[in-house]
């Protein structure tokens, strides 16, 4: 396979569409494709981009191929123009460019395997190419124009084009990729043509290089000529001057606490503070004058240039201080700075609007506050600065949780996921058919998950036994089900029960198609708001994130179990037809008294008609128990949380003595050859 798209400035390569204006993507796009190349499945990884001639931005850009490394290459195009052009400007010879790159392909022998699109103007180029040669792309959205609308200003011509350019690119790629939950799950599916099968997200990297000595004390030497007390603790924000970074804010925040901290602000480039775009000049403006109306001098570093040496430099040196990485912005799409904070081991302040709050939620390295107010914003930073514990925890946390988060790592997801979306027969023996006689339903998140070698066993199982369908029932969404199952290589099912049975999907061998009879519309009472009218009565407990909201499930947080009863008693008097969901003492979910995983589990083994006593279920927690006490032949893993210990010893259940998918193993075994039903091929010989 080979991969393509992509293109050189200032020294470092990136992909069309990408241009110094585009901020980190450099760095991103660079760590991601090195990986490719290094990944044996992988033949090449090509990045292409526009050939320009203006020695004073490098002679290396006039050059139409460069050897990155071995099998990373940069391929450039000479569109006839060769003049560098900035993001906004790259439409002008686009039409040129695009002629260009189809007569150089028309002259390889070997063609592409795969287009990764980064951004809707390079997907248009890679649609072009799909047309001519038939190479199918994969689209990977950034700082989606829709959030743009809704998050900050206006709507203007620009952005209406953008967005419908980003839409043509969701319709037309194989696959659309997703950083974060809040990309997959609330801005993708903004857009008219999302589907979401075609929606998945795979984590970045983050390309840290632990600095130098010499990297610090040349960041020192950056930002000591503004500071009066250089060795205060340093809050760090790096962000580009445009509005929505919201870096005003940042500067009222620190104004009441300027006596515990020192403020370094990294906001791009720029030769004098009236030069540059118009928004860059205000923003910057704008600052200066915050500065001043607050006297902040002294206190706040704001230099006008800086090397990507000297950024490392700066998280470090922040890191050290026991300073707080912040980033206040409007609305993040993802958020890449807040995942560097995090390994170089340093706490974050981040936007609660956008990508952090699922980087911050899964590394767990600071707190998240509402960009729009200030004072929520300085109140977070001083905890932080005052709360040694909660420091040290935060900085402890993001170091060791983001080592997972690498570029290899994300080779292989990606490799993965473009083999499974250009080899389309892989699915299509996931269907059910005729020769269908048992149902395996099993919970994903250590039921499933945890033991690698339990999985090959399971996948081994199913190919042994065709006749069993494999069906997964899970809290989480569909995207973060079949990533978490990518992850694992977690054999693909013939559908997807997920939201805690309230949605089901189908394996259609090529995607996946959700199941419009589930739950059943006629029978199912649902009133969100009045649930939501009720909870409101309950203070202390917190909505779970907005895309964990679904169609038929309300998500929430408690801390103790009075709190559920009570909750229960409040839905119950309402007369609410809802079940309620706990688990892991700390999750709450509320949906229709028709759904749930049980219900999902029948409403599957009727369409596949499928009888009871013919059915296994597996699960590990508390949204599993009402389909481990309705199915026959019930499996509890060894490592089941205490929630449904009381569930052990029921005649129907089979409590495994391993954990994980080595344990669910163990149970179809026992359970089948205790002859509960017939015409199982035994997988165990397989050690
Ligand atoms: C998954 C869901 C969450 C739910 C939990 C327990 O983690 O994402 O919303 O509360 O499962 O059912
Ligand atoms: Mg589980």
């Amino acid at each position: 396979m080979s991969i393509a798209l992509g293109g050189c400035i200032r020294g470092e390569p990136v992909p069309y569409g990408i241009t110094e204006d585009t901020g980190g993507h450099i760095t991103y796009i660079l760590g991601q494709m090195r990986a490719l190349a290094r990944h044996p499945g992988v033949h090449c990884a090509e990045i292409v981009t526009r050939l320009f001639d203006e020695p004073e931005l490098g002679a290396i850009h006039a050059r139409s191929v460069e050897e990155l490394e071995p099998g990373c290459l940069l391929t450039r195009i000479d569109s006839g123009n060769r003049r560098y052009l900035a993001k906004d400007d790259l439409r002008v010879d686009r039409t040129d460019f695009i002629e260009a790159l189809l007569a150089e392909l028309g002259e390889r022998e070997r063609l592409p395997d795969l287009i990764h699109a980064h951004f809707a103007d390079a997907a248009d180029v890679a649609a072009h190419v799909q047309r001519a040669f038939g190479i199918p792309y994969i689209y990977t959205a950034h700082s989606l124009g829709m959030d743009k609308l809704d998050g900050v200003g206006e709507p203007c011509d620009a952005l209406e084009a953008r967005i419908e350019e980003e839409d043509r690119a969701i319709a037309g790629a194989i696959a659309v990729i997703g950083s974060s939950r809040d990309e997959c799950e609330r801005q993708l599916p903004a857009y008219p043509s999302t589907r979401m099968d075609k929606v998945h997200r795979i984590i970045p990297g983050v390309s840290v290089i632990p600095p130098h000595a010499n990297q610090i004390q040349q960041a020192q030497r950056l930002i000591d000529p503004f500071l009066r007390d250089p060795d205060k603790p340093i809050i760090l924000a790096v962000a580009r001057a445009v509005r929505k970074k919201n870096l005003a804010a940042l500067i009222e925040a620190f104004a009441p606490i300027r006596k515990k901290a020192n403020l370094v602000i990294l906001a791009g480039q720029r030769c004098a503070s009236n030069e540059g775009e118009d928004e860059q000049v205000e923003v910057v403006t704008d600052l200066l004058h915050l500065i001043d109306r607050h006297n902040l001098y002294g206190s706040v570093a704001y230099p006008k240039k800086h090397s990507s040496e000297e950024v490392a430099g700066l998280y470090a040196l922040a890191a050290r201080s026991r300073g707080v990485f912040v980033n206040p912005a409007l609305v993040e799409p993802y958020g890449l700075t807040i995942l560097e904070a995090a390994a170089y081991g340093l706490p974050v302040v981040a936007t609660k609007v956008g990508g952090p709050v699922d980087t911050v939620g899964e590394l767990g390295h600071g707190l998240l506050v509402d960009p729009r107010s200030p004072s929520d914003i300085g109140v977070a930073i001083e905890r932080l600065l005052d709360d040694n514990a909660l420091w040290s925890e935060c900085a402890a946390n993001g170091a060791n949780n983001s080592r997972e988060t690498n570029w290899a790592r994300y080779a292989d997801n990606f490799v993965k996921l473009a083999r499974r979306t250009l080899d389309t027969s892989v699915g299509v023996n996931c269907r059910a058919g005729p020769g269908t006689t048992h149902l395996f339903v099993s919970d994903l998140d250590n039921t499933i998950t945890g033991c690698t070698d339990g999985i090959e066993r399971l996948r081994a199982f199913l190919h042994d036994n065709p006749n069993f369908a494999f069906v997964i029932a899970t809290g989480r969404s569909l995207v973060e089900a079949r990533r978490i199952m990518r992850e694992w290589d977690v054999p693909e099912p013939v559908a997807w029960v997920t939201s805690v049975g309230s949605e089901i999907y189908w394996n259609s061998g090529t995607g996946c198609v959700r199941d419009q009879n589930f739950p059943a519309l006629s029978k199912v009472q649902w009133e969100p708001e009045a649930v939501d009218a009720i909870m409101a009565g309950f203070p202390n407990i917190q909505p779970q994130p907005g895309y964990e909201q679904r169609s038929f499930k309300r998500s929430y947080f408690f801390s103790t179990q009075e709190e559920v009863s009570e909750i229960r008693s409040a839905l119950r008097m309402a007369d609410l037809p809802v079940r309620v969901i706990a688990s892991h003492d700390r999750l709450l979910d509320i949906l229709p008294a028709s759904a749930g995983k049980a219900a999902a589990m029948r409403h599957v083994a009727s369409v596949l008609r499928i009888a009871p006593e013919k059915i296994f279920a597996a699960g590990d927690s508390g949204n599993d128990e009402d389909m481990l006490i309705e199915c026959r032949n019930a499996i509890i893993v060894e490592n089941h949380s205490a929630e449904i210990k009381k569930l052990t010893s029921r005649s129907n259940v089979y409590l495994a003595r391993n954990a994980h998918a080595a344990g669910v193993i163990e149970g179809i075994e026992a359970m089948t050859r205790d002859g509960l039903s017939a015409g199982v091929a035994m997988s165990g010989a397989r050690g």
